[in-house]
């Protein structure tokens, strides 16, 4: 039970899970890990250089672990017709927002291998992954950088494939869980198993440490997943609202309204599946055949800046947990103080 803290000379097992676009940033990282849990940075919507920036930046606010997670790259194919009907669709979001209509970017994704250079050569503490399978050349590259390398599994045969590929850690993530899911074997249902069914099965499946992700946002939480045999507890949408959180108002005041049965999961803004808070975007996009995963993320991403701007939220990917009315505003210390309360120190 104590592996995860001893693995990374940690206080408390209380990890903040990797929160990548809007609300990624040094600042709440940082105070995860200066509080005495550890903070993931959300670095795979960033562009090389802006990844090693960043991570300098949690340098000079924190001496302490923390880690950086990355997306897997998926296979996928350009669908023009796909492309063309969605593209028609959003022109008419676009219009509604004084914007001009979509244009297909340049690139749909960043370049994953740039990304994860610029990771190795910053010698991290821990890298931790989603989508898919890293390799085990690259898990051992890490490795022999010094990082702890964790993989994200939704059901056990995923977490049997990653620990053979010699992941320091596992996350297993519930189907409670917000943002996107992170499987990568099988179909969409084989990935929505609950944090409480989910956790003790890995838990007996595999050989390294497991920390639970997926509707943790209190100490009952935690003590939850402690009980269940889980070495840590991490946390995604119970940090959305801390104080070093750069969310916008909008996604912010959402999240203070969300109750919990307000949330379900949407391809619509990304192409893969991701649990949020329902709105009007992913309700009226739901019957589209749409383009896969990375494109739709990119082609709605002006939408949602502009969105974000203009304060309206049914533009937003409003990704959250089923636990979102849990979250409370407060600074990112005292989040870490209250869960750890679900973990006495004694059993960490
Ligand atoms: C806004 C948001 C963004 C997320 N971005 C990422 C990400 O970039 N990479 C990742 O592995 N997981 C991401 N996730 C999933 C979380 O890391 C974590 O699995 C999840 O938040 C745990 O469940 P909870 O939200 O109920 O706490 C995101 C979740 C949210 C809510």
């Amino acid at each position: 039970m104590k592996r995860l803290t001893r693995m990374l000379g940690i206080e408390h097992p209380i990890v903040q899970a990797p929160l990548g676009g809007e609300p990624a940033g040094a600042e709440l990282v940082a105070a995860v890990s200066n509080a005495g849990g550890i903070g993931i940075l959300g670095a795979a919507y960033m562009a090389p250089a802006r990844i090693a920036e960043v991570i300098a930046q949690i340098r000079s606010l924190t001496d302490k672990p923390f880690g950086v997670n990355l997306f897997c790259p998926t296979r996928w194919q350009r669908d023009e017709a796909r492309i063309a009907r969605f593209v028609e669709r959003l022109a008419l979001y676009h219009a509604e927002l004084g914007l001009p209509p979509p244009q297909l970017p340049a690139r749909f994704e960043e370049d994953f291998e740039a990304q994860f250079e610029v990771v190795l050569q910053a010698e991290v503490p821990v890298f931790s992954f989603v989508f898919g399978d890293l390799g085990r050349e690259r898990i051992a590259a890490l490795q022999s950088e010094g990082a702890k390398v964790w993989g994200t599994a939704t059901h056990v045969r995923e977490a049997i494939h990653l620990a053979a590929l010699g992941v320091d850690a596992i996350v297993a993530q519930g189907a409670e869980a917000g943002g996107h899911r992170a499987s990568f074997l099988g179909e969409r249902d084989d990935g929505l198993v609950g944090t409480l069914a989910l956790v003790p099965q890995v838990v007996d499946a595999v050989p390294v440490p497991v920390i639970a992700a997926g509707g943790i946002a209190d100490a009952r939480g935690v003590r939850a997943v402690q009980a269940l045999g889980a070495s840590g507890a991490a946390a995604g949408t119970g940090f959305l609202l801390a104080d070093e959180c750069p969310i916008s108002p909008a996604y912010r005041a959402a999240l203070l309204a969300a109750r919990d049965q307000d949330n379900g999961l949407t391809r619509a803004f990304s192409g893969r599946w991701a649990r949020g808070l329902m709105n009007r975007f992913s309700r009226e996009m739901a019957e589209l055949e749409l383009p896969e995963f990375p494109i739709p993320n990119a082609l709605t991403r002006p939408l949602r800046q502009a969105a974000a701007k203009a304060g309206r939220a049914e533009f937003l990917s409003l990704w959250a947990g089923q636990a979102a009315a849990l979250a409370e505003p407060a600074p990112a210390a005292d989040i870490v103080r209250r869960l750890a309360e679900g973990w006495p120190t004694s059993a960490s």
